[in-house]
This record gives C-alpha cells, sequence and structure tokens, in this order.
C-alpha cells in the first residue's frame, strides 16, 4: 500500500503543509497496515509446505536460476519500500552474470532474496518466483520453500560472498572455528580433524601463504584482503554450484581486487559453476561478466551479453552509466554524471521511473511503465524509444 501525502490548497498567504511530514494519524495508519500485512505473511511462512507445494519446472533446464517477476518489499515506518519490484532475468548454468545499478537500486536486496536471507520482519518477499535448478531433474521455487529446507540449498548450492567481509565474519570466533562450522553443518558424518583438514585446504585454495596461523587468527588480525579470501574460501568449502558476489572488491586497493577477481574466475572454473556478480564498477564488469542485468530503482531495465552491452547500450540509464566511467586517453575536465535522483523508492511514480532524469523523452512516457522490447534473442530494453522503432521495422 502506497501513501501519499497531498498538496493542501490552502488559501494564499497561508503556510503550505510540509509534503514531507507525516502526521501521526498517518504513522498509525502506515503502521495498521504495515503490521496486518506482515502478519498475513509470516503466517504464510509457518504454514506447512511440503516438497510437492515448492517443486516446480525451470522454463530453460541450461539455467541455473530463473528469477521470475520477484517484488521484495520492506514495511517501514514511512511506508513500503519496493526494493524489488518486479526483477525477471536468468543465470545460465557455467556463466557469470554481472549485475550492475546505482546505490539503492535494489541488487543486495534481489541476492538476498534468492539466499532467503532478506531481513524479517520488516523485509519480505511478497510476490513472483525464484527458480532454482536443483540437479537430479528437480527445481524448486526457492520464494515458497520453507526456511528449514532453505539448508538444502544455502551453502551446500549456493554460496553468498557478502559486501563487507568484516561484518560478515564473526568477530568473536576465530577464522578456523567459523570455517569448521560450515563443513561441518553441509557434510554428512564429518568428524572435527576432518573439517579442520578441510578448511585449511580451502585457505590454501584462495592464496592465503600461512594457512594453519591464519585458521588461529580472529577476523580483526586480517587485512581487507585476506578477509575476503576467508569469505570467498567460506563461499567454497562445499562445492556450490552457484557462487553470489555482493560488490567482492569494493573495500579492497586496486591490486588486491584485481588477484581476488583472478581467484573468483579461477574457482568457477574449478567448480564448473556459475557467478552472479553484484557490483557497479562496470570495469569489473567488462573483464568478467557473460551476461548483464542494468537495474535501476527495484527494476531490470536492460539486460543483455556484456558485448551488447558495452557495444550497443540502449536505455538513456545504460548510455549515462557508460558515460560516467573513466576512459584512458580520453581528456575530460570531468567525469559526466546523470542529472537528477532516483525516485523516492516509496513513492514511486507510475510511468517510466527513469523519466524525469531522462532527455530522450517521448510522448508515450508519461503513461503505463515500459514494457520489454526484444531487440534480440539475447538483449532487451524496457524504454519506449525502442518499441516504436521495432513497431515501424515490422
Ligand atoms: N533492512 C532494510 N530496511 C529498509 N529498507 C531497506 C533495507 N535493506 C535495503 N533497503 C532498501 O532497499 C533498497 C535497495 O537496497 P539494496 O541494498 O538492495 O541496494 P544496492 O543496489 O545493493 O545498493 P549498494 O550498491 O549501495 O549496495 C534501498 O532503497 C534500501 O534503502
Ligand atoms: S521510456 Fe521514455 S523516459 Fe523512460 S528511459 Fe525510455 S525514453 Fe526515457
Ligand atoms: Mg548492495
Amino acid at each position: 500500500m502506497l501513501f501519499k501525502k497531498k498538496e493542501n490548497n490552502l488559501p494564499a498567504g497561508e503556510k503550505k503543509k510540509n509534503v514531507h511530514y507525516l502526521t501521526g494519524k498517518e504513522t498509525r495508519e502506515i503502521a495498521k497496515s504495515n503490521n496486518r500485512r506482515i502478519r498475513e505473511l509470516e503466517k504464510k511462512k509457518r504454514m506447512h509446505v511440503s516438497e510437492a507445494d515448492y517443486t516446480t519446472t525451470m522454463r530453460d533446464d541450461n539455467n541455473i536460476v530463473e528469477f521470475d517477476d520477484l517484488h521484495t518489499h520492506f514495511f517501514t515506518d514511512a511506508g513500503v519500500v519496493k526494493a524489488v519490484d518486479g526483477v525477471s532475468f536468468d543465470i545460465p548454468k557455467g556463466a557469470t552474470v554481472g549485475v550492475v545499478g546505482e546505490s539503492g537500486c535494489g541488487k543486495s536486496v534481489t541476492s538476498l532474496s534468492l539466499m532467503r536471507l532478506v531481513q524479517g520482519p520488516m523485509g519480505q518477499i511478497v510476490g513472483g518466483s525464484i527458480r532454482f535448478n536443483f540437479g537430479d531433474g528437480k527445481a524448486y521455487d526457492i520464494a515458497k520453500m520453507p526456511m528449514s529446507d532453505m539448508r538444502k540449498i544455502r551453502g551446500e548450492k549456493i554460496a553468498m560472498i557478502f559486501q563487507e567481509p568484516m561484518t560478515s565474519l564473526n568477530p568473536v570466533f576465530k577464522i578456523g572455528y567459523q570455517m569448521d562450522e560450515m563443513v561441518l553443518l553441509h557434510t554428512p558424518n564429518c568428524t572435527k580433524d576432518q573439517a579442520k583438514a578441510r578448511s585449511i585446504e580451502m585457505l590454501q585454495l584462495v592464496g592465503i601463504a600461512a594457512p594453519e596461523r591464519v585458521y588461529g587468527c580472529y577476523p580483526h588480525e586480517l587485512s581487507g584482503g585476506m578477509r575476503q579470501r576467508v569469505m570467498i574460501a567460506i563461499a567454497l568449502s562445499c562445492n556450490p554450484k552457484l557462487i553470489v558476489a555482493d560488490e567482492p572488491t569494493t573495500a579492497l586497493d586496486v591490486t588486491i581486487q584485481a588477484q581476488i577477481l583472478d581467484l573468483l574466475r579461477e574457482i568457477k572454473a574449478k567448480i564448473d559453476g556459475s557467478v552472479m556478480l553484484i557490483t557497479h564498477d562496470l570495469g569489473v564488469i567488462a573483464e568478467m561478466a557473460d551476461y548483464v542485468v542494468v537495474m535501476y530503482a527495484g527494476r531490470v531495465i536492460e539486460c543483455g551479453t556484456t558485448e551488447e552491452i558495452f557495444d550497443n547500450p540502449l536505455h538513456p540509464y545504460t548510455i549515462g552509466l557508460q558515460h560516467s566511467k573513466p576512459v584512458v586517453n580520453r581528456k575530460v575536465d570531468r567525469l559526466y554524471n546523470i542529472p537528477g535522483q532516483v525516485p523516492n523508492p516509496i513513492n514511486m511514480p507510475d510511468f517510466c521511473y527513469f523519466k524525469d532524469r531522462c532527455d530522450r523523452c517521448v510522448g508515450k512516457c508519461s503513461g503505463e511503465y515500459p514494457a520489454f522490447v526484444q531487440v534480440s534473442p539475447t538483449h532487451k530494453v524496457a524504454c519506449y524509444l525502442y518499441e516504436e522503432k521495432t513497431n515501424s521495422e515490422e
């Protein structure tokens, strides 16, 4: 439910009401509506769900994950934040899919929804499905899975490297303890000694020079790069089929960044898996990804192969992103920035979310949110400019 503040039509001379301020009545209405919706959703989560209820079929068996019209909302005191607002894209088996977009566009919330780690009860998946190709001909809809069954998938089939390694590692436990815990949880009949041996092997695999020493260290005793390597080692300890890496190199300097990306590439080849790589660094995407998904304000606005997105960007936002990246040997006074701001996630407009920042608007842009236009078998864009072109070509 959206709570839009109305402008007051006050007589001339009277002070206009602050439209950003919520009255006590409005705050109570929001809280009441949030509580009702959260109760419904939490009740649904607690209901008994059998495997048959969340078993599904993949649209294409060559995909490991298919996001289909996913909606994840946060029920905040100021209203409902539609952090993910109808996201659909696929992650093919063996491919790296880069997800780009500016801060707050819903990249992390999409990946957290895939892991079912959205912070409840405020954050909830309210619609859509996330189909996961479990193997052996089975596919599950993660959005419908009970939390207890998520353990079959989390860690073992999908591993996540979080945005900030310092906050994802527990500061009061040694690295070894945290790594062994993961191995013990996901390996049946594993002894403590076997778990330790596996953890040390993983630390060695991710290029840590003295794995036995690091095994006995606390997170604060390691550098940022080492912590990120430990996170990767933890993620790999169960041979996952999909690695979700949320800005794995943001907190690192460029040389360590390059090493971590090389490592990620090597490991992907070793486990013969897929990677969902979230970043706002287009350079990283160009180097690593096979496919690119561009998000804006909780929606996918363009997706295609890396060549399509870099050589032929179509959406005015993607074009703006390309312009704003620095290019060696191109002399500029200052880097291009896309004017304007992302709309308020609580009061999203009914029309294209990029309209207020777009310098190529056409008449239709004030109408409904644009549907996807398929410009090639792999390239699609949500923008009226291309709908008109494809229509006129037909
Ligand atoms: N726990 C939360 N409570 C309320 N709103 C949240 C919460 N987590 C995320 N959001 C909102 O969801 C939206 C998407 O956030 P998200 O973390 O996915 O952005 P992001 O694309 O990963 O950005 P960044 O590049 O900065 O990491 C934002 O508007 C954010 O304010
Ligand atoms: S639909 Fe219109 S407003 Fe939106 S990006 Fe395309 S041209 Fe710009
Ligand atoms: Mg994020």
